[in-house]
C-alpha cells in the first residue's frame, strides 16, 4: 500500500536542543539507539532497522523540532512532487537533487504553507545491510505526532497524498504505508511537536525497555497501555529538552480495505484513556506535550 505521490514513511527526525551530551547519553545508553556519526554539534543515531539513522540531535540554544524526513519511493516521484509543490507556491529548496547528508539520498526540503513545519523528501537513501528487529531495542520510527489546529490535515492529504485513516475526538491519523499511521495531528490551538514513536519488536520489548528506563531513573510519563485507533501498545517518556518519545509495538497493519472511523465511533468509558485502563498520563507529562515549537529556520538549523 502506498500513496499516489510515492511518500511511504517517516524515515528520520531532527531535534535541536541545548544539551547535546545529555541527550546523546539518554538515547544511546538508555533508549537503545546507536550513534552512526558524531561531531561536536550533531549526533546521528540508528535503530536496529535499515534506515541509516532514525534520530538526529543538533546542538541549538532551545529545544526545537528542526525537520522531519519523509521517504519517497523513487527519484522520479521526488521530481514530480518537487514540481507540484512549487507550482502550488510551496516554499522549497531551490533544487531537487543529491542531498548533502550523512544518510545520502536524493530529494529536497519544503516548508508547509499553513504552519511552517519543515520536511525533507528523501529517495534512495543510504541503508544498513545489518538490520533486523532485536529484543528490547527500537527498530524504525513508527510515527510522529504534531500538535495542530488543522483537523482536516488538508495539506498532507491534498499535496502529499496521505490518507486520513481514522479520526478520534482529539487526533487525525494519517496513513502512507501498511502501518495504521505514520503521522498524526493532535488537535490543538497552536502548532508544535507532540511526540515521536519508535517501533519495538513486541509487547515484551516495550515492557522490559520501559522497565530499564525506569531503573535508569526516567519515570514513565504515560503507560504501559493500548491505544484505541491503531490498537498499538504504548509507553511514553519525557526525554531531554522536553521531547516526548514513545516505545510502541503491535501497530495495526492496514490495507485499502480498512474502513475509516470517525470521532463518534472512537471513545472509551468515562475516565479511561486507553483500552486497558491501567495507567493515566502523569502530571509531569502534560506540559512537554506542547512545549517544543518548530524551528523557524527554513531548512534545519
Ligand atoms: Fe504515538
Amino acid at each position: 500500500m502506498t500513496t499516489r505521490t510515492g511518500i511511504n514513511g517517516v524515515r528520520s527526525v531532527h531535534f535541536g536542543l541545548p544539551n547535546l551530551e545529555e541527550a546523546t547519553r539518554f538515547y544511546e545508553e538508555n533508549w537503545g539507539l546507536k550513534a552512526v556519526s558524531t561531531s561536536p554539534d550533531s549526533v546521528y543515531l540508528r535503530g536496529t532497522g535499515r534506515d541509516f539513522y532514525a534520530l538526529a540531535l543538533h546542538r541549538f540554544k532551545e529545544p526545537r523540532l528542526f525537520h522531519i524526513d519523509l521517504s519517497i519511493e523513487s527519484r522520479q516521484q521526488a521530481d514530480t512532487l518537487f514540481a507540484s509543490l512549487r507550482n502550488s507556491g510551496v516554499e522549497t529548496t531551490p533544487t531537487n537533487g543529491p542531498l548533502d547528508d550523512i544518510g545520502g539520498g536524493y530529494g529536497f526540503s519544503f516548508r508547509d504553507p499553513s504552519e511552517g513545519r519543515v520536511f525533507r523528501v528523501v529517495a534512495e537513501p543510504k541503508q544498513h545491510s545489518d538490520y533486523g528487529s532485536q529484543r528490547d531495542l527500537p527498530g524504525k520510527i513508527s510515527h510522529i505526532v504534531l500538535n495542530s489546529p488543522d483537523r482536516e490535515a488538508k495539506f498532507f492529504v491534498d499535496q502529499l497524498g496521505f490518507r486520513v485513516i481514522d479520526q478520534s475526538k482529539t487526533i487525525t491519523f494519517l496513513n502512507c504505508n501498511s502501518d495504521h499511521h505514520s503521522l498524526a495531528l493532535f488537535i490543538s490551538k497552536s502548532s508544535s511537536y507532540n511526540h515521536l514513536a519508535f517501533e519495538m519488536q513486541d509487547i515484551d520489548s516495550v515492557m522490559s525497555a520501559a522497565g530499564s528506563m525506569t531503573e535508569a531513573g526516567y519515570p514513565i510519563g504515560w503507560g504501559v497501555g493500548r491505544h484505541g485507533p491503531c490498537d498499538n501498545v504504548f509507553c511514553y517518556f519525557v526525554g531531554p529538552g522536553g521531547f516526548i518519545v514513545e516505545y510502541t509495538a503491535e501497530v495495526q497493519q492496514v490495507d485499502e480495505t480498512y474502513k475509516f472511523k470517525g470521532p463518534d465511533e472512537w471513545g472509551f468509558p468515562k475516565g479511561r484513556r486507553d483500552q486497558w485502563g491501567l495507567a493515566r498520563p502523569t502530571p509531569a507529562f502534560h506540559a512537554p506535550e506542547t512545549s517544543v515549537p518548530f524551528s523557524t529556520a527554513l531548512f534545519g538549523k
